[in-house]
């Protein structure tokens, strides 16, 4: 035991104990003990297990201590923490509702069944009521939490490198005003997506460390923005911000909003890929525990190539690299090869087909762009429009970085500039929001 207590925790899923290591996510712990289905789907009772690994695709919903639909993959684990596996009342590993896909293989449409008569289409909308949704009330109702209201002069949401290097240029503007710039992070240290050390073109961990001590204004991490308003209060300022903390809410009026959110990993139209055993390469990367040894990527151009890197230093040994499109950068250190991925096999998935042959692996790794998180900024009213080179709905902004919306500017990835113009757009951005 060290000073800080025992590295190894206990909590229970389903009445099992599982050992958890501190620092572990829900997800983390569960797939570094074996169990790879979390839940099952709403309608046929699929089985389903984490994709993405980092809170964006909600297929490891879950209640924990009686809360019901959290996200595993985003809750830390905790010495005695209850897990229950939702939607599957007679066990999730072997849900007898499952016989669903088998009873209607063509499909269940519940709009219609059995109202060729009004008593029967009734009881059947009772039972599908009750087979179907997601989870039970809480056990009890919510303590209250503290809140406080703040002001701003910027807010930038989202301390990647896009939102570091907003806030270092808007920084010198705002040095001297009243609450100047505040630059909030849901994750509890700074940098996004380059603490993966997936894209050799963003700053290492050092170099992060250093942007994020030369800022001028103040940094919130473990401050998760989950909503964005336009201010129609009598309070002065254009935005309001609201920023879920760890045990309260934090009501922010702003004058400007900087978003850098980045994206959310995407996965891939072929059979079975919503099946247990299939994840984002990103959150693989991201995950303090491995799946197994053998793996599959699959995925496009640039991105394929730095994930399958950044998945074999994790200690994986890549029995396939599969590039969806015909170019890709120089990888002779790779198995990788053109093909199309047919169909993800087992559950947890041990085999994908891949043309005529079948490769058998542990997992399946989905490395394609991550798409532009568009939404925070979209609603609030600006403009995002579909670019199938980014593969999403980039926010639209100028050489500046600003929006459709007067008050709101946005830059990185969720704008569609990943890799080394993620900063350039940022700086670019937060010197303009920093002016006003
Ligand atoms: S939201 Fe948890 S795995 Fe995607």
């Amino acid at each position: 035991m060290d000073r800080d207590g025992p590295q190894t925790i206990r909590i229970s899923l389903d009445g099992q104990a599982i050992d958890a290591q501190r620092g572990d996510t829900v997800a983390a712990a569960l797939l570094r003990a074996g169990i790879t289905t979390f839940t099952r789907s709403i309608k046929y009772h699929r089985p389903r297990g984490p994709f993405c690994l980092q809170g964006s695709c909600g297929q490891c919903l879950m209640r924990i201590d009686g809360a019901p639909s959290l996200l595993a993959c985003r809750v830390l684990a905790e010495e005695g923490m209850i897990c229950q596996r939702q939607n599957a009342p007679l066990g999730a590993e072997k849900d007898i509702f499952r016989a669903a896909d088998f009873l209607f293989p063509e499909g269940l449409d519940h709009h219609h069944l059995m109202t060729g008569s009004r008593l029967l289409g009734r009881v059947a909308l009772e039972v599908a009521r009750r087979l179907a949704g997601l989870g039970e009330l809480p056990d009890k109702p919510r303590a209250p939490v503290e809140a406080e209201l703040r002001k701003a002069r910027l807010v930038i949401v989202g301390a990647g490198p896009a939102g570091l290097a907003a806030a270092r240029a808007a920084g010198d503007a705002l040095r001297a005003a009243e609450g100047g710039v505040l630059l909030l992070e849901r994750e509890p240290r700074p940098g996004g997506g380059a603490l993966l050390a997936i894209d050799p073109a963003l700053p290492d961990r050092d170099q992060i460390a250093q942007m994020a001590l030369a800022l001028q204004g103040e940094v919130m991490l473990d401050s998760e923005c989950v909503g964005l308003y336009a201010n129609d209060t009598a309070l002065p300022g254009n935005a309001l911000v609201a920023v879920r903390q760890r045990g309260r809410l934090l009501l922010l009026i702003a004058e400007r909003v900087l978003v850098a959110v980045g994206g959310a990993s995407q996965p891939l139209p072929f059979a079975g890929v919503d099946r247990p055993g299939v994840h984002a390469a990103r959150g693989l990367v991201a995950l303090p525990a491995m799946v197994g040894e053998r793996l599959v990527v699959v995925g496009e151009g640039k991105e394929l190539v730095d994930c399958a890197r950044a998945l074999r230093r994790k200690g994986y040994l890549l029995e396939r690299v599969i590039a969806l499109g015909k170019s890709w950068p120089a990888a002779a250190d790779l198995p990788i090869e053109e093909n199309q991925p047919r169909r993800a096999l087992g559950n947890p998935v041990r085999a994908l087909q891949v043309g005529d042959s079948r490769i058998h692996c542990d997992a399946v790794a989905i490395a394609m762009n991550p798409a532009p998180l568009h939404e925070l900024a979209s609603s609030v009213g600006a403009h995002a429009r579909w670019v199938a080179e980014v593969g999403g709905f980039p926010i639209q902004v100028d050489g500046e970085g600003r929006t459709s919306v007067p008050w709101l500017f946005a830059a990185g990835r969720c704008a569609g500039l990943g890799g080394s113009a993620a900063l350039n757009s940022g700086e670019a951005a937060g010197r303009a929001a920093g002016r006003g």
